[in-house]
């Protein structure tokens, strides 16, 4: 399973890349707006902490805008994944894009139908929100396994990224169901690092060495 981190955040990006476990990055306009700066400004920034995949979301919502926008973010770097809504419009510059070479991510799927729709049309990664169809209700990850079920029924090739990630369960079932990428809130990655007996374990090992050879260093 492939991590992305889910931010816009240069500090926290920089601190998730030093783990040496960040495949990538996604982005959305809410992520970009937070930290002050223009779209094509801050991920140019990104393009430069993080080496893989970085999501970059289009603002128009016509298929004529988001073809320009598109195109000209892709032109950032050779990393960018053009972010299309899952909408008429969205879908059609999908198709588009993947007809020019250009990795689109399809965002804001709710549907196994919608996902369909995405793979249909060529998408690179389609991104369903799984935090928030539990939000509403819904169990997010029975939206996972379907989509993962149908993409292989029929061999499409688009990965499945599970986003709107709000804690490390989400995470392992993500796993689970077969995702291929999940992304992360930076605090949700930091999360998974955590457990009291890897702690008080790792404290233990280190005071039985010291109480025999009164250091704790090796070498
Ligand atoms: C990622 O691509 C999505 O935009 C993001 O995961 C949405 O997460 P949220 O539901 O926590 O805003």
């Amino acid at each position: 399973m492939k991590f992305f981190l889910d931010t816009a955040n240069l500090d926290e990006l920089k601190k998730g890349a030093n783990w040496g476990i960040v495949d990538g990055v996604t982005t959305n306009p809410t992520l970009i707006a937070r930290e002050g700066r223009p779209l094509e400004e801050q991920i140019r920034r990104i393009c430069e902490i993080v080496d893989g995949d970085i999501s970059a979301e289009v603002l128009a919502t016509d298929t004529e805008g988001m073809l320009r926008e598109g195109r000209a973010l892709a032109q950032l770097h050779p990393n960018i994944v053009v972010k299309c809504p899952l909408t008429r419009d969205g879908i059609r510059a999908t198709k588009t894009f993947a007809q020019e070479g250009i990795r689109v991510n399809v965002t804001l799927c709710f549907t196994a139908a919608q996902a369909l729709l995405a793979a249909k049309a060529g998408a690179y990664i389609i991104s369903p929100f799984v935090g928030r169809l539990d939000d509403i209700g819904s169990n997010g990850m029975d939206l996972i396994r379907d989509i993962a079920l149908i993409y292989r029924n029929y061999g499409f090739k688009t990965q499945i990224l599970a986003a709107s990630i709000r804690h490390p369960i989400h995470v392992v079932e993500a796993a689970r169901a077969g995702a291929h990428i999940g992304t992360l809130p930076f605090k949700v990655l930091d999360q998974l690092f955590n457990h009291p007996l890897t702690d008080k374990g790792l404290e233990q090992f280190l005071k039985d060495y010291a109480k025999v050879f009164q250091e704790t260093s090796v070498g």
